[in-house]
């Protein structure tokens, strides 16, 4: 199966969503700048209106969204706001930058492999909850090594195919904070990197395995 291909004559448009510190909306915007990733970001989305991540969006001029789930009646009318916001950016790749929110299908099949999540641990270990559960799982887990993976947004949460994985040691003095800040480290680099590698229009899936050709 074909990743879709980006657009021809124009850098390819980002939406990204976010619901809280926005970190690793930072790092997108910094390889943007650094010219390491070439794309726009459109429009900022989030599910919170005091996410400090918007900040750094209003900061640099980006358009910002709010669509919390308190306005909506129903997951599916949420779903249609985000869609509807997302198309009106003219955005071609989705990017989850610590979203804490779980989509109504009608989001995915808006926007097939055409979503990325970052997520805080090795998928498929500690798949589920938002940061720093799947940190803390680990560290209870005993786990030698985690770290963080990119992966497309499915309709089985944190199941689609892995498109990058880094990892990072866990030590054994670490807390959750430590081992969540040598993460995020990770994060920061492997997020834009991954987002470039779907842009490539290298990427082809066979089933469940994402590579880059
Ligand atoms: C990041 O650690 C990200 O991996 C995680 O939320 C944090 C957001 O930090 N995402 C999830 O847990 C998704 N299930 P940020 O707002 O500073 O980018």
């Amino acid at each position: 199966m074909n990743v879709p291909e980006q657009v021809e004559g124009r850098l390819p448009m980002l939406g990204v969503l976010v619901s809280g510190r926005g970190s690793n909306l930072e790092a997108i915007f910094d390889a943007i700048d650094r010219g390491e990733l070439r794309a726009r970001v459109g429009v900022v989305l989030s599910s919170k209106a005091d996410a400090p991540a918007l900040e750094h969006a209003t900061h640099r001029g980006i358009a910002t969204v709010v669509i919390a789930p308190k306005q909506y009646a129903s997951r599916a009318a949420e779903g249609e706001a985000i869609v509807e916001a997302l198309r009106a950016a003219m955005v071609d790749l989705v990017v989850l930058a610590g979203y804490a929110r779980i989509f109504d299908p009608c989001v995915v099949q808006a926007f097939p492999l055409r979503i990325l999540n970052i997520h805080p641990s090795l998928l498929p270990s500690f798949a589920g909850g938002m940061a720093p559960r799947p940190q803390r799982e680990a560290l209870e887990a005993g786990v030698k090594i985690s770290g963080c993976t990119v992966h497309f947004v499915t309709e089985d949460v944190d199941a689609g195919p892995i498109v990058a994985q880094a990892a990072v040691p866990v030590l054994d003095d670490d807390t959750v904070a430590t081992l969540a800040e040598r993460i995020l480290e990770a994060e920061h680099q492997l997020l834009p990197q991954a987002i470039g590698r779907v842009l490539s229009g290298r990427v082809r899936l066979a089933g469940k395995r994402a590579s880059v050709e």
